[in-house]
């Protein structure tokens, strides 16, 4: 039974130390931002932060992060008050077609922000490489990521 630190506050969770986290998050916690997408590191759909590091839930075990700091989707704001990039994406920019992958990718960038707060284009682009998106928004969501970093 490990025990987790999510947004902030510390579950016991009942399954298996060896069990997917995302499985802890989304079956367990009912923390349903992260999503399981290929299960197999490929897509970045259950990405969360662990100690402000992106990883992928689906193939990192719920014990291998107990006592770090664990940020999901829901760790950022919520649809009342959302964060700065959640609003970015949500309404300013419309990033948002699918909802499937914008987890990982709204992850993505707060890690990037929080190291580069003023990134380019470029650097975003590079950040976002290994989240895929099947539907086209891409360009939308590198403005998304942009606009949050200008207008704080
Ligand atoms: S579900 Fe984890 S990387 Fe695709
Ligand atoms: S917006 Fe999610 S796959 Fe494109």
């Amino acid at each position: 039974m490990p025990s987790l630190k999510v947004n902030g506050r510390v579950y016991d969770v009942p399954g298996s130390a060896d069990a997917p986290l995302l499985f802890a998050l989304r079956n367990d916690l009912k923390l349903n931002g992260p999503k399981f997408g290929c299960g197999l590191s490929q897509c970045g759909a259950c990405l969360v932060l662990v100690d402000g590091q992106p990883v992928r839930s689906c193939v990192t075990s719920a014990g291998a992060v107990e006592g770090q700091e664990i940020t999901t989707l829901e760790g950022l704001g919520t649809l009342e008050n959302p964060s700065r990039l959640q609003k970015a994406f949500m309404t300013e920019e419309a990033a948002m077609q699918c909802g499937y992958c914008i987890n990982g990718v709204i992850l993505r960038a707060k890690a990037l922000l929080d190291q580069n707060p003023k990134p380019s284009e470029g650097e975003v682009r590079l950040a976002l490489d290994g989240n895929l998106c099947r539907c086209g928004a891409q360009n939308r969501m590198v403005r998304a990521v942009l606009r949050a970093s200008r207008e704080p």
